[in-house]
């Protein structure tokens, strides 16, 4: 079998920078305890390294709040999404969101309006440009609404949106911003106080290089969100409600110590690679990618706008063969990862016509090469070809 090709990073990032998985396993060996349970030795260092990991990232995201305990870890973006979306809302609020949205954000809002809390409208995307028009947002506002959600890069086509000109906008009619970077984090700055950003939501187990499992909320100031998890905190245990400080009043529970020292590792090497040079890196590697595919007869790129703004990852549909059937042979043929179907974006997928099959998708990481995507490329071209003359037996038959 030939070396592992693995082009799925928008998914979860494989592998990781070597010293997250030597942090992970040091750290968890000599300190693996409940970290602010107890005074000893190993439950400071614990907590201490929980913090030094608060602090980094509520300096990456550039947080205007001085307190970095308003970095939340959870599980997952989903998770973090989730805390802000049902900690928000209150009865009759009104959400706007976007057809470039992430289930992540798009289930929440269903389930709460099917509950009969909350009322959401979903503003379109440009199909041509894979863009959000921030004037349709401003034209969806309502006395009622809240909160604006917006996926910063989309996991399906890799546009970035223009997320500052949405900030101006929430900031205009006061009403709250989220932006959802599980894609952008790690790959382009995210800066709460340019994107007047009030929430931001990562994924610690994508490009900044964390396990699986792993993820969180900057919380920004004056945000009214409330705790929907409670019980132990390891603070003020005799209150018998729920403590309001922060992290706490997000984070319940025996915190992922061991999650977050390789979230900890990873967002360090990132900051050592430098961001900018990571994604031109990556883009480099893409557009090697498209250079080589995008002649196949059939084949259709979904990249609008492609070059430096935007993310590293790359949908692609092609003409006699499912998005399924293309990942199973170059993933069981030629040991190339990647990723089909609708990347839980089904708006986005209806609207650029590839629902329900959905695309294929290349997410491009910093451990590929350019004999990777030569594989990929090779690999491709093969299956496409067999795939075009099956069709065109079967025609003649
Ligand atoms: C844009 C976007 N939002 C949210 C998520 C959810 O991330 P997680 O799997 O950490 O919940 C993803 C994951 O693919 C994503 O791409």
């Amino acid at each position: 079998m030939t070396d592992l090709v693995y082009l799925d990073n928008a998914s979860t990032t494989f592998p990781k920078p070597d010293c997250v998985y030597d942090v992970m396993a040091s750290f968890y060996r000599e300190n693996g305890v409940s970290p602010g349970r107890s005074g000893s030795d190993l439950a400071v260092a614990a907590g201490m390294m929980i913090d030094e990991t608060r602090r980094i990232l509520h300096k990456l995201f550039n947080n205007p709040d001085s307190d970095h305990k308003r970095l939340i870890f959870t599980s997952s973006a989903t998770e973090a999404t989730n805390l802000a979306i049902k900690g928000i809302a209150c009865q009759g609020d009104h959400f706007i969101t976007t057809e470039v949205e992430h289930n992540s954000i798009l289930r929440p809002l269903y389930m709460l309006k099917q509950e009969g809390l909350i009322d959401y409208d979903i503003v379109p995307m440009n199909p041509e440009t894979g863009m959000i028009d921030p004037i349709d947002i401003e034209n969806a506002i309502k006395p009622e609404t809240k909160m604006i959600l917006v996926n910063h890069g989309s996991n399906v086509i890799g546009t970035i949106q223009p997320a500052e000109e949405i900030g101006q906008i929430c900031k205009k009619h006061n009403v709250l911003y989220l932006l959802d970077a599980s894609q952008t984090a790690g790959v382009i700055p995210v800066d709460m106080q340019k994107l007047n950003a009030d929430i931001v939501v990562f994924a610690g187990h994508k490009s900044l290089f964390g396990p699986c499992g792993t993820g969180g909320l900057a919380v920004g100031p004056d945000v009214p969100i409330r705790s929907t998890k409670w019980g132990g905190t390891g603070i003020k245990s005799a209150l018998r409600y729920h403590p309001d400080d922060f992290p706490q009043r997000l984070e319940t529970g025996t915190p992922n110590i061991l999650g977050i020292s390789g979230l900890n590792a990873g967002v360090k090497w990132v900051l050592e690679q430098g961001i900018e040079n990571i994604h031109n890196q990556e883009m480099k590697l893409i557009a090697q990618l498209i250079d080589g595919i995008e002649n196949l007869e059939g084949l259709t790129l979904h990249c609008p706008g492609i070059g430096h703004d935007h993310l590293p990852v790359l949908s692609i549909a092609v003409e006699n063969i499912t998005p399924q059937e293309l990942t199973t042979r170059l993933d069981v043929d030629y040991n190339v990862t990647c990723r089909s179907g609708l990347q839980c974006a089904p708006y986005l997928h209806d609207r650029i016509g590839t629902s329900p099959n959905g695309t294929l998708r290349f997410g491009v990481g910093p451990f590929n090469t350019s004999d990777h995507i030569d594989s990929a490329i090779t690999a491709l071209t093969n299956i496409i070809e067999e795939a075009h003359q099956r069709a065109a037996g079967a025609g003649s038959a």
